[in-house]
C-alpha cells in the first residue's frame, strides 16, 4: 500500500510528522513525502523537518511565493506529473493552506483517493483564503479526519457522506505532546519573565497597513507593563518595512526572526499571555492552559473558546489592552484549562488515522 503525503507550509509539518510516524509501523505501508516548496526559507521549513524528526522529502516541487492563483496553479502543474508517475493508493493533505487545496484538485481530476487531515473546520468567513481552501478540500476528499465534534457537524451540514467522516482528534497536539519535554530544554535564555508572546501574519491584520500600525502602537504601549516577544513571520516582516516604527524602537517590544518549533513551544508554554491570529496557536495554548487573545473576529476553532483559554478580541484594541492588563494584574490565571480537556486531543490522533487507512485498504 502506497501513501503520498503533501506538505508545503510551516503549519503542515507538525501535523504530517505524527501521521508519517504512525504509518511507518505498518509494514505493508510505503510512504512518499512531497514538499511543494510553498515555504522555502530554512527558518520556515528545514528546521521544522529536523526538530520533528521528519524524513527528507522524496520530492520538492519548489514553487515558492506568488499570488494565490499563481501559487495554486504552480503547485497543480508541478504535482500532476509526480502523481501520474508515483500512482499512490492514497494522498494525504493537511490543514488549509494553498498546497492542500492545489493537491486536492489534482487528485480529484486524476481519480486518486484523497484524505484530509484537519477536516471540517469553518470560520464562516470566506474572505479568508484558508476558508475557501477548507471548503473545497473537504468537498473533494474521500476520507475526512476531524479534530473535534464541530468539524463533523459542519461537514454533515455541507452534505458530506457521514461514512467518510472520522473524528480522530488533533494531530498537531500529537507533536506537542511528544516534543514538550524537548521543548522545555530549548527555552531561549535571554527572555525575561514574565512576557507576552505575539504572532501576527493573517492578511486581514498585516496587509491593512493603517490597522497594523495601530496594532503595533498598542503593543508598544502594552510593553511598558509586560515585555513582549514577537517572532515575525516573513509576510509580516515585509509589511513592517513599510511602517513608521519609531514607537517600537523606544518600547519593550522585541521583534525576533521566526523561531524553530521547539523554541516556539517553549516560549508559548511559559508565556503569561499569547496574542495571535494563528489557528494552530489557539489550539496549542488551549492544550497548554495559557491565556490566548486572538486578534480576529472569528475562529474556525470554536472549541478553543468554549473549552479552552481562547478569547476573540477582534479589532477592539481597548479589549486587547484591558485583557492584557488583566493578566498583568493577575486576574487571568494560567492553567484555566487542563491538558487533554478537549476529547481526543491526547497525543494519539495520528495512530487512529493510520489504523483507519490501513483497515480500509485491507478490505
Ligand atoms: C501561509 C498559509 C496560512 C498559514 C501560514 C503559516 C495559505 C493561503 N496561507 O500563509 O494559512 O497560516 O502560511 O505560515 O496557504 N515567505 C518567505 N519565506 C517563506 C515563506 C513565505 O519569505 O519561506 C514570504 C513570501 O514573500 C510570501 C509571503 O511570505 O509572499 C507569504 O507566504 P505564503 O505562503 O504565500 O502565505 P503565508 O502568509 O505564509
Amino acid at each position: 500500500m502506497h501513501i503520498l503525503h503533501i506538505v508545503g507550509a510551516r503549519p503542515n509539518f507538525m501535523k504530517a510528522a505524527p501521521v508519517l510516524q504512525a504509518l511507518s509501523v505498518h509494514p505493508q505501508v510505503r510512504q512518499t513525502l512531497v514538499h511543494t516548496g510553498q515555504h522555502y526559507d530554512s527558518a520556515m521549513s528545514d528546521v521544522f523537518f529536523q526538530q520533528l524528526g521528519m524524513p527528507e522529502p522524496d520530492c520538492n516541487l519548489g514553487v515558492g511565493s506568488g499570488s494565490h492563483a499563481q501559487q495554486t496553479a504552480a503547485i497543480m502543474q508541478a504535482f500532476e506529473p509526480v502523481l501520474l508517475e508515483r500512482r499512490p493508493d492514497w494522498v494525504l493533505v493537511y490543514g488549509d493552506v494553498n498546497s492542500t487545496v492545489a493537491a486536492a484538485l489534482v487528485c480529484s481530476k486524476l481519480g486518486v483517493p484523497l484524505a484530509h487531515v484537519e477536516a471540517g473546520l469553518r470560520s464562516r468567513d470566506r474572505t479568508m483564503p484558508e476558508e475557501v481552501n477548507r471548503l473545497l478540500t473537504d468537498q473533494l476528499s474521500d476520507l475526512l479526519f476531524t479534530p473535534s465534534a464541530d468539524g463533523d457537524e459542519n461537514l454533515i451540514r455541507e452534505g458530506i457522506e457521514p461514512s467518510k467522516i472520522h473524528r480522530v482528534g488533533n494531530v498537531m497536539i500529537d507533536s506537542l505532546v511528544r516534543l514538550l519535554p524537548a521543548a522545555d530544554r530549548c527555552f531561549p535564555g535571554d527572555i525575561p519573565l514574565p512576557y507576552a508572546l505575539v504572532t501576527l501574519h493573517r492578511p486581514s491584520n498585516v496587509d491593512d497597513l493603517p490597522w497594523l500600525q495601530e496594532l503595533l502602537t498598542t503593543l508598544a504601549a502594552l510593553s511598558t507593563q509586560l515585555s513582549i516577544v514577537f517572532p515575525v513571520h516573513p509576510r509580516t516582516r515585509q509589511r513592517l518595512q513599510q511602517l513608521a516604527l519609531a514607537d517600537i524602537a523606544n518600547s519593550h517590544l522585541r521583534l525576533l526572526d521566526p523561531l524553530p518549533y521547539l523554541e516556539f513551544i517553549a516560549l508559548q508554554r511559559r508565556a503569561a499571555v499569547v496574542i495571535t491570529d494563528s489557528g494552530g496557536i489557539q489550539e496549542e495554548t488551549t492544550f497548554l492552559g495559557v491565556p490566548c487573545l486572538t486578534v480576529r473576529e472569528n475562529t474556525e476553532r470554536p472549541i478553543t473558546v468554549t473549552l479552552g483559554t481562547n478569547q476573540l478580541v477582534g479589532r477592539d484594541l481597548r479589549k486587547l489592552f484591558s485583557a492584557v492588563q488583566n493578566v498583568v494584574n493577575g486576574g487571568s490565571s494560567r492553567a484555566a484549562t487542563n491538558p487533554c480537556c478537549v476529547p481526543l486531543w491526547d497525543g494519539h490522533a495520528a495512530e487512529r488515522i493510520a489504523q483507519i487507512i490501513v483497515r480500509r485498504s485491507a478490505r
